[in-house]
């Protein structure tokens, strides 16, 4: 920032020339998304109103001598003295340090869309003290924690630990738009209605209808957006919103479009830029070495966020700041959120942090179910596989090629016609045989089924649909109808409780010709709509509850994948945990849905993007996200793939896929040469599977998510804030994929005291580090201080090694000493809810490594410890003994120091056994 400033000047003539290069550079990517089919800000018209509010502009104020106090809320009349517009403030506080903050008016013309589904419905209440002063109350959650809600101008802060870390409308920029009559074509300009428009502000034709692309809004019920300033006085460090494909970090929106929040199709999307994608999740960390908070923003509509945080939205802003000198030493973070209606619903979680953050998000929406092992290890999709004997000779070519895999994956061209729940009899005329093939090697097969419906007579979904009025329907009441693959098609309506039950009776076994052991795919359900605005439904749509799609696209996700959940357990009768990979998203779907992120490109930025994309979901609740590997448009060179397998086995969900113009892309067709390459990089994955698994357990308990950002686990280490191509699996794995093209070392900046490359042993103290890297590797360190349960029998499929025996990696810290942790249960029932399950805690300290069952809930199991290999030891010992109940008191062989392999201790992992060095 300094440097910056002195070298302004000399840096005008630069820029040109760096400016000039930046427009060659946006030229040359001119072949990928297609912009005019999206708005930007300006072409969406709440958007433009919201963003011309001004700073201090708002008239809000709240009247504290009309407020009320229960045990756990205040409510607090609020006027807009602009209009004289009344509002109903609510505060409450949550069990746990979270506060929620809703405005909403107070006698609107109709109700306004409240968020359902997207949250849990057990949310406790906090006990709350209320301290009332002149021009404030002080709603106290603990001796730490506080909000304050002021009357004149209406703002609202936050306070953890003496610190101020939120306030809402500090900078005056409330802007919420009551419903109101649509004026009267006659009126004269100066009438009542126009006097009622918020604010100063001339009414805008865009109030009641607008167009774009040649598709008209017809807006029947008029503005009705809503925005506020919501700032984070103590850092500019914040993180997450997705999904956009962009850094995991929030970049600048000064001069640039704001982050964009609406569910969209968007074909052939661009990296490093904050347009909507298919998912959206209105949440965000912000993060110091003090405090963290998180904040939610409730609201299903379209949404737009700005961010003010320091530096520039893209690389022509940033340059513009160095040159103005622009850039200040101050930690503010200013945003402004903006939604096209609904109301303000606003969570703020006081961490202090980030896990204590991750908790309370949980405990809010909910925390990621612990999947099935199989959907852990790797996963082979592409539209299409052909017919049933191209899925056996892919099946087999794993075999033939000694490659693992789990589950095999049908896209579109399975189905009668795109027709969902069927099979096109043809090529796929065997399904149950087809699926019990798969099957019997302990594999999964999964069929996609999208939410558009083939209006064919005779298709049962759709002849139930028109029979028990099951569609969506457009503004006139007619059934909407639109384009996908299908052609001419209509869409369920999962928003009626009636659809959802509709649609979950369709995976019943007698519903849908197959096995028990099938899972699903649900894409396209933005909705993605070929023909319709921006690729998806028009607004002026109507939903059940006579809501408008307007009010509630980002949430139809959501409620598809749930129907899709209920109507899995229905078909296993709960026995076998759901598997769903979902496009679409909204706060909340992941309890029931894994994610990946939709449809990349065969790039060396498409991989590299993958890590703070997972980040952003991850945070967000997506334990269990990833990206197809190799890009699923166009085709990888060897060494793109390679490096993307290498990544992938490090990121939660594993998944090979490609686009069906694309080569044909199995994981042996890149010569032998790769193919051995690719085989230990999968390899590796299911090595640490037992370690995964664990770690996806510690997600569903205390919503962790198993692919961190570093700063999660050293949140003091500023040097880690801004790291984008390196991430935590768990607390003991460092991963630093190779992400540019003819690598031959990697830049890898280690936290805290001491690590050891996982493959090598070599030891590494903190800081910074360039570390060689050969075809065959990518720097992966274990922390030291850690265990990590493995298995080094690999087989052709997880499921097949489930008896196999464990390998514990001990590296130890610099006093000699390390922890881990295993969580082992049958890897796809729900017995782990009913205490079939069990947990282990090692423990290496005084030379001695202790293993006790910590939680020794009724699983069964014969797994057994046949290896430890210590990484930091510094002398041959003399002896090793182990000890246990099974095994009794006896000498054990090893080798080596560094690292110190122990052979066959031979001990069960469900008894309590101690190893001792002397
Ligand atoms: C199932 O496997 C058997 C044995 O390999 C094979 O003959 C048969 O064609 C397979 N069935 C299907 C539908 O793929």
């Amino acid at each position: 920032m300094i440097m910056s400033r002195l070298w302004s000047s000399s840096l005008v003539t630069s820029k040109i020339i760096f400016l000039s290069y930046v427009f060659l550079i946006l030229i040359s990517h001119s072949d990928t998304v297609d912009r005019s089919k999206f708005k930007t800000c300006d072409q969406s018209g709440f958007c433009k109103r919201q963003r011309n509010v001004k700073e201090g502009s708002a008239t809000y104020e709240a009247d504290l001598s009309q407020g009320t106090v229960s045990t756990s809320s205040v409510s607090i009349p609020v006027i807009n003295k602009g209009n004289g517009i009344p509002f109903v403030l609510e505060v409450f506080l949550l069990e746990g340090l979270k506060f929620r903050v809703k405005l909403n008016e107070a006698k609107p013309l109709r109700p306004r869309y409240e968020v359902e589904h997207a949250l849990l419905s057990n949310m406790r209440e906090g006990k709350l003290e209320v301290k009332k002063a002149a021009d404030h109350w002080a709603l106290i959650a603990d001796t730490n924690n506080e909000a304050r809600v002021y009357s004149t101008p209406l703002r609202i802060e936050f306070y953890s630990g003496g610190e101020k870390v939120t306030v809402i409308n500090g900078r005056q920029m409330l802007k919420f738009e009551h419903l109101r009559k649509k004026p009267d074509v006659n009126d004269e300009p100066n009438d009542e209605n126009a006097a009622n428009e918020e604010g100063k502000e001339e009414p805008e034709p865009s109030m009641w209808e607008e167009s774009f692309g040649g598709h008209q809004d017809s807006k029947p019920r008029g503005p009705e957006s809503v925005g506020v300033d919501i700032d984070f006085p103590f850092t500019q460090h914040l993180y997450g919103l997705p999904e956009h494909a962009d850094s995991f970090l929030i970049k600048d929106t000064k001069g640039g479009d704001p982050y964009r929040l609406y569910n969209l199709d968007v074909f052939e999307y661009e990296v490093n830029n904050g347009m909507a994608l298919y998912a959206s999740v209105p949440y965000i960390m912000a993060h110091s070495p003090k405090n963290t908070v998180g904040l939610l923003w409730l609201n299903a509509a379209e949404t737009w966020v700005d961010f003010d945080v320091g530096g520039g939205s893209n690389l022509v802003d940033s340059i513009v700041n160095l040159v103005g000198g622009g850039a200040s030493d101050e930690k503010v973070g200013r945003t402004r959120w903006m939604s096209e209606s609904g109301i303000i619903d606003i969570f703020v979680f006081m961490g202090p942090k980030p896990t204590d953050v991750m908790r309370q998000f949980g405990e809010v929406a909910g925390t990621a179910p612990l999947p099935q092992m199989w959907a852990i290890a790797s996963q082979q999709c592409r539209w299409n596989y052909n017919d049933e004997e191209d899925v056996r000779q892919v099946d087999e070519g794993f075999d033939s090629h000694d490659m693992p895999y789990d589950s095999i994956w049908l896209d579109i061209e399975h189905t009668d016609g795109k027709k969902y729940f069927t099979w096109d009899s043809h090529k796929f005329g065997h399904p149950v045989e087809m699926i019990q093939n798969i099957t019997a090697k302990g594999r999964k097969m999964v069929t996609i089924i999208d939410p558009h419906i083939k209006r064919e007579s005779g298709y049962f979904v759709h002849e139930d649909a028109l029979r028990d009025d099951l569609y969506v329907k457009d503004k006139t009441g007619k059934v909407y109808e639109g384009w996908c693959w299908p052609g001419a098609a209509s869409y369920l309506d999962f928003f009626d409780p009636k659809v959802r039950e509709y649609w979950s009776s369709r995976f019943r076994l007698e519903n849908y010709p197959s096995t028990v052991d099938l899972y699903t795919w649900n894409d396209m359900n933005e909705p993605s709509v070929f023909n319709g605005p921006e690729v998806t439904m028009p607004k002026d749509l109507i939903h059940y509850g006579d809501w408008e799609h307007r009010d509630v696209h980002n949430l139809y996700g959501l409620l598809m994948v749930k129907a899709t959940y209920d109507g899995q357990m229905l078909r296993s009768e709960n026995q076998l945990r759901p598997f769903i990979l979902t496009r679409a998203a909204y706060v909340g779907s992941h309890r029931y849905t894994s994610i990946w992120t939709g449809d990349n490109t065969a790039e060396w930025s498409h991989l590299k993007i993958s890590i703070p994309m997972c980040l952003s979901l991850g945070i967000a609740g997506f334990a269990h996200c990833g990206a197809d590997i190799g890009g699923f448009f166009h085709n990888p060179e060897p060494e793109l793939i390679l490096r993307w397998y290498q990544a992938a086995m490090f990121q939660p969900f594993v998944r090979n896929h490609a686009h069906i113009e694309t080569k044909r892309r199995e994981p042996w067709l890149f010569g032998d040469h790769n193919t051995a390459l690719i085989r230990s990089a999968i390899r590796k994955r299911y090595a640490l599977l037992p370690y995964w698994y664990t770690l996806f357990h510690q997600a569903e308990m205390e919503g962790i998510p198993p692919m961190r950002p570093i700063w999660m686990l050293f949140p003091d280490d500023v040097k880690t804030y801004n790291i984008e191509g390196q991430h935590l699996i768990g607390n003991a794995l460092m991963v630093a994929p190779v992400l540019e093209k003819g690598a031959s070392k990697v830049s890898v900046y280690l936290p805290g005291v001491i690590w050891y490359d996982f493959y090598n042993y070599v030891a590494y103290q903190s800081g910074y580090h360039t570390i060689p890297v050969t075809e065959d590797s990518i720097p992966v360190f274990q922390r030291g201080g850690t265990i990590i349960p493995t298995k080094q029998r690999i087989r052709r499929a997880s499921t097949l090694m489930k008896r196999d025996p464990f390998t514990l990696f001990v590296a130890l810290d610099e006093n000699n000493e390390a922890r881990g942790r295993l969580y082992i249960d049958d890897g796809q029932s729900f017995g782990y809810r009913n205490g079939k399950f069990l947990e282990v805690e090692f423990t290496f300290k005084d030379n001695k490594l202790q293993s006790r069952v910590v939680n020794p809930g009724s699983y069964a199991t014969t797994e057994w410890v046949e290896r430890v290999v210590i990484l930091g030891w510094r002398n041959r010992p003399a002896s090793i003994t182990v000890s246990s109940k099974s095994v009794g008191t006896s000498k054990l062989e090893f080798e080596g120091t560094h690292p110190l392999v122990i052979r066959k201790p031979r001990t069960l992992i469900t008894e309590d056994w101690e190893i001792i060095l002397s």
